[in-house]
């Protein structure tokens, strides 16, 4: 019996649709339909009064909801449009021209942190990518080693979007922390599929966002911040709400708001934020645990299938170190992956891994049976050709 499988009535794609993508874009809940009307009732009838009325906090009441998902404490968590907007305003609070300039980066991380770590040289920091020797895993003692006195910030990707390899978060954490440095955790491949606790482990910063496991739609990212750590950050790029008195519109230097406001910038994508909350309180309803667990067995079940059918799974089997993507390599990739979507079953392709395929805890067993008989069909199709 898998009690999850009644959350697929709150999912309306899952009617007709095959729906292995949630590592990329989750299944949208039915309720986000009524919350993003409601969006447009307040703003209808309420007009200008809703900033007061709710919009104002928003990004610290729906992150709120973020905080209880990766074990952060309430108003510790603010949103913003993007994980690049995150990612930019965690570097933005440091000096790159002393002598503690490096940023070590893991060679699985997401590009776009790393078009940023780069724009940053200019400022005089120097980066260091720590290369994956397979593209798809990185040990940690690679990462560990180019941790030094040196180090300003350690940007790390808890699980890898490419591959599903999960990070072994707390040495990296540890080991910058023996020497002075930070770390920046992106959870956006982590959060909501496995279990997550930003306090335990101790990272200084975590950035993430809504649309893949958290069911949440575009345009809303989280940034999470040590709450002792505000007080010495100062984020060059930032904006009026994170001033003390936004409403004296007060020119010249910022004057910081002692809470979690200082890591927010300008008005924030409050429709956005409305499409963003059924997913975060879905999520914390059934709990990350649960969600965990079958992911567990049926990411199991998906290597066996692929084995079965001897098609390469190129992800981790070891589960300790498997998130909650599959990936399966399968010559002419990205071909197979489209003619799944044309036969309803969603999956996406990525260059130099395969196909990635995963479940949600909306997925059902038969689903994934079916998936792969039809990537074997079609695999069959194209080699006959
Ligand atoms: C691990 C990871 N970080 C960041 C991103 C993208 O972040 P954003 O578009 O919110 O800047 C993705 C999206 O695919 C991702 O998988």
């Amino acid at each position: 019996m898998d009690d999850l499988l009644e959350w697929r009535k709150e999912f309306p794609i899952l009617e007709k649709t095959t729906y292995l993508i949630s590592h990329s874009l989750g299944a949208m809940p039915r309720r986000t339909a009524d919350a993003l009307q409601e969006f447009a009732e307040v703003w209808a009838s309420r007009g200008i009064r809703a900033w007061e009325e709710g919009w104002w906090e928003m990004p610290v009441t729906i992150g709120n909801l973020i905080a209880s998902i990766i074990g952060a404490g309430p108003g510790e968590v603010v949103m913003h449009q993007n994980v690049s907007v995150c990612q930019s305003l965690v570097t933005s609070c440091f000096d790159w021209s002393g002598v503690r300039n490096k940023l070590v980066t893991d060679g699985l991380n997401f590009p776009s942190n790393d078009y940023i770590h780069y724009g940053l040289e200019r400022q005089g920091a120097r980066v260091s990518q720590v290369a994956s020797p397979d593209g798809m895993t990185l040990p940690i003692g690679l990462m560990l080693n180019a941790i030094d006195e040196q180090t300003q910030l350690v940007s790390v990707s808890h699980v890898a979007f490419r591959s599903s390899f999960v990070q072994d978060l707390h040495a990296i954490i540890q080991r910058a922390h023996e020497v002075g440095a930070f770390v920046v955790a992106d959870l956006y491949q982590s959060a909501g599929t496995l279990p997550v606790n930003v306090r335990a482990l101790g990272v200084d910063f975590a950035t993430g966002g809504s649309v893949k496991w958290l069911c949440g739609g575009p345009g809303a990212g989280y940034l999470y911040v040590r709450p002792d750590l505000r007080a010495r950050l100062r984020p060059a790029a930032t904006g009026w709400m994170a001033h003390r008195r936004p409403f004296e519109f007060e020119s010249g230097p910022i004057d910081f708001a002692d809470d979690a406001f200082r890591f927010l910038n300008g008005t924030p994508a409050i429709p956005a934020l409305y499409s963003a909350r059924s997913g975060y309180e879905i999520v914390n309803q059934i709990g990350v645990a649960a969600i965990r667990a079958k992911s567990l067995r049926q990411t199991q079940r998906l290597i066996e299938l692929a084995d079965e059918a001897s098609l390469p799974v190129r992800s981790c089997r070891n589960p300790q170190t498997r998130g909650g993507v599959v990936v399966i390599d399968v010559p002419n990739g990205d071909q197979v992956a489209r003619e799944l979507a044309r036969r309803e079953v969603l999956v996406d392709y990525r260059p130099n891994a395969g196909i990635r395929i995963a479940p949600h805890f909306y997925t059902a067993d038969d689903e994934l049976d079916y998936a792969i008989a039809e990537m074997v069909s079609i695999a069959n199709v194209q080699g006959r050709e």
